[in-house]
């Protein structure tokens, strides 16, 4: 829990209906903002529900631009603006690189990679001083600390989020030389038990890589200077952070929240 104050300010966070995106979502509102959740999951309005009065769910596929021209829309007119937005949405199917399906890699270059895109596309028209909402903000894209360090049957998901990290600094620098008034930055999460995070080192078992989950948690927790997981509040108060005005001069950077994970 921070105490950072966003009263006034609208934000937009996708995939909220569950695990980071949610706690982000959570963290978001406590702080006085207005959040509209974003989720091709329609529990997501339940999710929505349970944030109180004044937040809107709207359902959107990252990857469907006219979704996203709608999500902007319902944000502005049921919310009245937006001045945060959350590139949370993204997608993990682990294989060993001799295996990996097409279809595989392609969900996860479409929803991680071209939904990030989009989000950037239709956050920073609605955002920039002639949008809809006009107001200039912050955009914080999910990316991960395996964007910074090689772990095996990720590497397809890694590289989708080491463009997410590429995505940020050029988002920011047009950003900042066409005056759009919207700073856009990047966290890299450490490892995170949400179905995700669980589900990841299920598969590191499964595919024989480590005796079993809890063994290959342990590896993560031995090479984390923290010792332990990542919680999805510490994923939640570093966005809050970046949403806020005590990270006015932060811009184009991508901060991890790995424990040293990633160091
Ligand atoms: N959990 C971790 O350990 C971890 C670590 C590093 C980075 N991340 C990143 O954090 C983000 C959230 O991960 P999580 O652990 O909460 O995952 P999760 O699977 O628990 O939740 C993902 C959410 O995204 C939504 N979603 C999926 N595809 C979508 C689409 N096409 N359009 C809209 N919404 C969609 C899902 O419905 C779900 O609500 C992801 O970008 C993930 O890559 C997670």
């Amino acid at each position: 829990m921070t105490s950072i104050d966003l009263t006034g300010r609208v934000a937009l966070v996708t995939g909220g209906a569950q695990g980071l995106g949610e706690g982000m979502a959570r963290a978001l509102a406590a702080a006085g903002a207005r959040v509209m959740i974003a989720d091709i999951n329609e529990a997501g309005a339940e999710t929505a529900a349970g944030l109180g009065e004044g937040h809107g769910f709207v359902r959107l596929d990252v990857t469907d631009e006219a979704g996203w021209e709608a999500a902007v829309a319902a944000c502005v007119d049921q919310l009245g603006g937006l001045d945060v937005l959350v590139n949370n949405a993204g997608v993990e199917i682990s294989a060993l690189i001799t295996e990996v399906q097409v279809d595989d890699i392609r969900t996860m270059l479409d929803v991680n990679i071209l939904g990030t895109t989009l989000g950037l596309k239709h956050g920073l028209r609605a955002m920039r001083p002639d949008g809809a909402a006009g107001k200039g903000g912050s955009i914080i894209n999910i990316s991960s600390v395996a964007a910074t360090i090689a772990f095996p049957a990720i590497s397809v998901y890694s590289g989708t989020k080491s463009a997410v990290d590429r995505l940020t600094r050029v988002a920011a620098m047009e950003s900042g030389k066409l005056g759009y008034g919207v700073r856009v930055n990047c966290i890299y999460p450490g490892l995170v038990p949400t179905a995700m995070g669980a589900g990841l080192a299920n598969d590191m078992a499964s595919l024989g890589l480590y005796g079993s989950a809890e063994e290959a948690v342990g590896a993560v927790i031995e090479l984390t200077p923290s010792g332990r997981l990542g919680e999805v509040e510490d994923m939640a108060d570093a966005v809050v952070f970046l949403a806020s005005d005590a990270a006015r001069f932060i811009n184009g950077a991508g901060i991890p929240v790995d424990g040293g994970m990633g160091m």
